[in-house]
């Protein structure tokens, strides 16, 4: 690890003077247009562009937009087309710099003039600035609030704005106790709440979790922000929509930008809770893709299954031992040569292998295989034969870019030409005509290279493919320091050693479709072939596709799922699992989890039992390894096994719960996996918590995540939890406090929360199973309730089709309802295109209601445990009162 401060860089100093507003008007569309002139120039990191145009604009009520660019020449963007979104009115041919008499009036009358709410009077955010030297502030109407500041003045150490070819920088102000998350993907090991002084690098990088404070796969430029003001709390989001690397540094009272191009272009989501602000955010980045049902079962994977029989095996290995599993996957291992869309003969023949899919799924199980973008440089090899005369592969100096990963030397795929994507859709094609894949999972897409620089292939050299030497570099390579993106002015702090930007990947001058820079598009390579993948996938039949994609960016949860890499098994990597996957929802990617047990070296057994407790609560639960570690499936060891029954059990018994956070996902952003404070935001002592985290609103998971403890010292905010294991355990927590649990090796303690609805149905060992077994309902009210509500709801669909809605017999959406007054509890529901539940004859068996004798204490709640028959009760239909079915009155051990 190399610390960044004994690089000998400060975290911020003032470059410049900044620019001065010159000219300012409204635009036709409600939005603010001005020009910014620099006030002073100087080189550091090359010469200020001189005029800029600044582009302010109320997209909704909630969302406002700030875009800085050049006032004169058209800069990179993220390519509208990728990522859709308003365009800002093209730039003027001429800019009439005023007067400097009108430069004076104007600047007077605009100093600190905010946008009047007549521009956008529903709106909550408010934009003010000021002239010389410019700076914006965005301000939250309701209470005041600034929440973003740029202005600078003698006491700080950042300019106000900075703006050169390849060097942006902007800071904001912010109040001490503000709570900051997101700013990813990286190796943070502080747990969920940014950390101040660390640098956070966001290039996409496939550098593990080797490097701490280091970049990781994906690109995150977005931060949600949440105070507590005299105990109400307030979120907003911040996203600085760029995909060119920078370095963003926290200070604990300012933020700082410092990015390597492109543009600045900031939308800022007023919220005020959490959840609003992801609802904000993914509305418009696009709401994450709806998952397969089965993608919530349980996945085992391993780099290393030689052959056909290892995995015919470990099914029949998870069957025997009763642990559910409901997908197999390979690595590399199936394919020939390590060559993308081709099977090893060998030891993956095709006509076994088809047998073997046809058994597993007759059961409902699945098998996703692995795609690298990597295109080996074969003359006999079909997909790299129809890839050059296709003309699809990214360039350099007018020859495909050559590059080396696991099957030897590489061309890589240039997602953002659409000739690329339609071969890659047919390749899609080709593939699942020779296997029926149910998913496609695409790693090294940061993109991850070998070697570094430009590099040619001796004749008659044959580089290894797969393991051992294979990944060591095998071309004749020679760095390339002479053009200013290859060594650009200002280094961020890539792979946390400040590694030249083309370190183990493609040479940053190589050249994209219609002359887009590789400098530029760096991080936009996972997402869009992310994009090409789905679309591929979707064209073959029409269903629902599963992605799993390593490197992601603003809006990939649309299309993917993902999992965090590389990392290793130890328990300080366990715990970094929970503070990634809560980031991850806040970045619109919901179906998201770690390799259980650690992708290498090798778990311990107990880190194992401790890993299965917690992933098998990841809204992706899936096993993986490392070609060199030890087998890990989890029947491996016996303790193991228990654990995974356990937790995978209950997992199996929430499913509709998870799917219906699912739908919930892809309908508002809200993370399947949530932060404490994204359902008790006001209180401040689940801020920093990275621990701890809820599934949904209401099922709180508290794992051991320390070596050798049996005890978890939980915290839990204010209510009554209800142990989801056995219902008849619980904490009432009245002011919110940690209550030390018992968890010896095989539990994991899980809670509902009161007032809750949950639809569970009874497990099974493959999800299509599971789905066809009875309901129950787990209604709960605050201990000892007289009198209380509690809701829930549940959505059933065919998980076959590309959309998820509420639609006319394809699927069916519930309200729960249940109340207690007067010694009756009354459950009921309000359906919604009851007919596909009713054509599966789905019912409700029993309903459980939870906390309601109020006499009893609630450490142990089982005498006011209810359990009522309704067998033959169905979610659907008209009731006595007109829509609701279920009704109970006046039940036993009520009072
Ligand atoms: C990368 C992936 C890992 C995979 C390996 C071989 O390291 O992150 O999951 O097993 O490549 O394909």
């Amino acid at each position: 690890m190399v610390e960044f401060e004994r690089l000998n860089i400060p975290l911020v100093t003032k470059i410049g003077l900044g620019y001065r507003l010159i000219s300012i008007e409204n635009g036709a569309d409600g939005a603010l247009v001005g020009t910014l002139q620099v006030k002073q120039s100087n080189n550091i990191y090359g010469a200020d562009i001189p005029l800029l145009r600044f582009y302010a604009k109320h997209e909704s009520e909630n969302r406002l937009r700030v875009h800085v660019t050049d006032a004169k020449n058209k800069r990179w963007e993220v390519p509208y087309d990728l990522l859709p979104r308003e365009q800002p009115p093209p730039l003027k041919q001429s800019i009439a710099l005023s007067s400097s008499s009108e430069k004076k009036k104007k600047k007077k009358k605009n100093h600190q003039r905010s946008v009047s709410e007549t521009d956008y009077p529903g709106s909550e955010l408010v934009l003010t600035y000021t002239s010389d030297p410019f700076s914006f502030a965005v301000k939250r109407k309701s209470n005041g609030d600034t929440l973003f500041n740029s202005s600078s003045d003698d006491t700080d150490p950042f300019s106000s704005l900075v703006f050169k070819d390849q060097y942006l920088e902007i800071s904001t102000k912010l109040p001490r106790d503000a709570s900051l998350y997101g700013l990813g993907e990286n190796s943070q090991t502080h747990g969920i709440k940014l950390y101040p002084n660390d640098p956070y690098t966001l290039y996409t990088t496939d550098i593990a979790a080797i490097n701490v404070n280091a970049d990781l796969y994906g690109s995150h430029p977005v931060y949600m922000d949440l105070r507590n003001e005299g105990g109400k709390a307030y979120a907003h989001g911040v996203l600085l929509l760029n995909s060119n690397g920078m370095d963003v540094f926290y200070t604990g009272t300012s933020l700082t930008y410092k990015v390597i191009g492109g543009v600045l272009d900031f939308y800022f989501f007023a919220g005020p809770s959490p959840l609003n602000v992801v609802d904000q955010y993914t509305s418009l980045i696009g709401r994450p893709a709806p998952m397969p049902y089965w993608a919530f079962g349980f996945h085992q994977c391993r780099w290393g299954y030689h052959n056909l029989s290892v995995i015919e095996d470990v099914v029949e290995n998870y069957q025997k031992a009763k642990i559910p599993l409901d997908v197999i996957w390979t690595d590399d291992d199936h394919m020939d040569g390590k060559k993308d869309f081709t099977l090893n003969p060998v030891n993956y023949p095709r006509p076994k292998l088809l047998d073997f899919l046809d058994k597993i799924h007759s059961i409902g199980m699945k098998y996703v295989v692995i795609v690298d973008p990597g295109i080996a440089v074969n003359a006999s090899y079909g997909v790299y034969q129809r890839g050059m005369a296709n003309d699809v592969f990214i360039k350099h100096d007018g020859d495909p870019f050559l590059g080396q990963v696991w099957p030897g030397a590489v061309h890589f795929p240039d997602f953002l030409n659409p000739k690329t994507v339609s071969w890659w859709g047919d390749e899609i094609r080709r593939f699942h005509e020779l296997v029926p894949v149910d998913g496609l999972w695409i790693d090294m897409n940061e993109v991850s290279n070998f070697c570094n620089g430009k590099c040619t292939i001796p004749e008659g050299r044959i580089c290894p493919n797969g393991t051992g030497p294979g990944w060591i570099c095998c071309l004749d390579c020679k760095n390339i320091t002479n053009t200013k993106w290859d060594d650009p002015p200002y280094k961020i702090n890539a792979s946390g050693i400040m590694a030249p930007v083309g370190y183990k990947t493609i040479v940053t001058s190589a050249v994209h479709y219609n002359g887009v820079l590789e400098y530029d598009a760096h991080s936009l390579y996972g997402f869009s072939q992310s994009i090409a993948t789905h679309k591929g996938l979707q064209g073959i039949e029409g269903k629902r596709p599963f992605i799993l994609s390593r490197s992601t960016y603003v809006g990939s949860g649309k299309y993917v799922a993902h999992w965090t890499g590389d990392n290793q098994g130890t328990w300080e990597n366990l715990r970094y699992s929970i503070s990634t996957m809560l980031n991850f929802g806040i970045f619109g990617i919901p179906m998201v989890g770690s390799d259980i047990c650690g992708f290498y070296p090798q778990p311990t057994e107990e880190l194992c039992n401790r890993w299965i407790e917690v992933g098998a609560f990841y809204p992706f639960s899936r096993d993986h390894a490392n070609y060199y570690s030890p087998r890990q499936e989890l029947y491996q060891w016996e303790s193991v096994a228990e654990s995974a029954r356990n937790a995978l059990g209950m997992r199996y018994k929430i499913l509709p719960y998870l799917y219906t956070l699912n739908y919930e996902a892809h309908l508002s952003g809200a993370p399947i996996a949530r932060p404490l404070f994204f359902s008790f935001p006001s209180f401040t002592e689940s801020y920093g918590l990275s621990t701890q985290f809820l599934l949904g609103s209401s099922v709180m998971v508290s794992p051991v995540v320390e070596q050798g403890q049996t005890q978890v010292k939980a915290l839990f905010p204010p209510g009554t939890w209800y142990n989801l294991f056995d219902m008849a355990h619980g904490v009432v927590s009245k002011e919110g406090t940690y209550v030390t649990l018992d968890a010896p090796l095989h539990v994991v303690n899980v809670h509902l929360y009161q007032n809750a609805i949950l639809p569970m149905q009874q497990g099974g060992m493959v999800s299509k199973d599971a789905r066809t077994t009875p309901f129950s309902l787990i209604v709960t009210f605050p201990a000892g309730a007289k009198e209380g509500e509690a809701q829930g709801n549940l959505f059933l669909d065919d998980d076959e089709l590309p959309e998820m809605k509420i639609a006319s017999g394809s699927s069916t959406y519930i309200d729960f309802h249940a109340t207690i007054k007067d010694g009756t509890v009354r459950v009921w529901s309000q359906v919604q295109e009851g007919k596909f539940a009713l054509d599966k004859g789905w019912v409700i068996d029993s309903i459980n209601v939870l906390g309601v004798t109020g006499s009893k204490a609630v450490m142990d709640v089982s005498e006011s445990h209810v359990n009522v028959s309704i067998t033959e009760q169905q979610l659907y239909g008209q009731g006595d009162d007109g829509g609701s079915k279920v009704v109970m009155v006046g039940m036993n051990g009520l009072n």
